[in-house]
Order: C-alpha cells, then structure tokens, then sequence
C-alpha cells in the first residue's frame, strides 16, 4: 500500500511517498510540491527489494498525483553515473536538460524535466 504525508522541517513544501508492505517501508519518493511544479527530491527501494518493480510503483503513484495536482512539470537532479535511475525516469518520459558540473561535488549532475500538462 501507499502512504501520502508531509514532510516536517522547514521547507513547508515537502512531501513523501512511501510503499509499505507488511507495516514496513520498502521504499518512497520525496518531493516538493510548489504550486504548479514538482521536484523530486530523492526515489529510494531498499536494496533486497530492488529489481521487483517497487520502483515502477512509486513512480506510476507519484506521475498519477502530478496529473490528478495539475502540474505543469517536474524536474529533477540525478547522478552522471547513475545509469539505472536515468533509465527509469527517461521510460517515464523525463528528458535530460542540462548538465550541471559538479553538482554533487564531485560529481555532475543532470537535471531531467517531464511536462505533465
Ligand atoms: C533507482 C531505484 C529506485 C530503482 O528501484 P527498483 O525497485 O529496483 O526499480 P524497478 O524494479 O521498478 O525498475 C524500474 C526501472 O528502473 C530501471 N532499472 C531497474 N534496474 C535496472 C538495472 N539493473 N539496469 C538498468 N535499468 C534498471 C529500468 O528502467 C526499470 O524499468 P523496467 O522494469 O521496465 O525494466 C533503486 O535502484 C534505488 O533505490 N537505487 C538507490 C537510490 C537511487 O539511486 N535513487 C535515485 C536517485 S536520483
């Protein structure tokens, strides 16, 4: 099942998420919501539950919310390196923008945007 909540802290904006099987949380999605945008902040599946399509999941649940919310995108910031997560996000229609150099400090980053309406 999907749990929806927000995030305590200072960005009034955040929110999560998560996929919970059996009382536990395999894996979530963190994003801001910022009137017409998302950004999403971090997509997490615990390692033994990696490859099942719990990933999949999350990003079906979360694009549903973006549409059902009006949003005009969503954007985000990836790992040069992280093939496996470019991947995904490019199957659910994300396309990469621009490079940032050194995003992570030591490594680029590059920053994907889907239109959503
Ligand atoms: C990225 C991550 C969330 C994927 O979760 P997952 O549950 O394993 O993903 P799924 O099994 O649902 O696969 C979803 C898609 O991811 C891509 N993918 C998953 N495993 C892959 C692999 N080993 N190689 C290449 N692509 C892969 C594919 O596009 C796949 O689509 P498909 O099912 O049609 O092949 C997970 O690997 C993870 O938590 N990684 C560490 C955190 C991270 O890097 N997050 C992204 C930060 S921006």
């Amino acid at each position: 099942m999907f749990r929806e909540s927000e995030i305590e802290g200072i960005n009034p904006y955040s929110r999560k998420i998560e996929y919970i099987i059996d009382n536990n949380v395999i894996g979530y999605i963190k994003y801001s919501h910022i009137y017409e945008r998302m950004e999403l902040d971090n997509l997490f599946v615990e390692e033994e539950y990696r490859n099942r399509g719990v990933g999949n999941k999350l990003m079906c649940y979360f694009i549903s919310l973006a549409i059902e919310k009006r949003v005009v995108n969503i954007t985000l910031e990836v790992r040069i390196s992280n093939e496996i997560a470019r991947n995904l996000y490019k199957k659910y229609g994300f396309r990469e923008v621009a490079l940032r150099k050194f995003y992570y400090g030591d490594e680029d980053g590059i920053l994907m945007e889907k239109q959503v309406m």
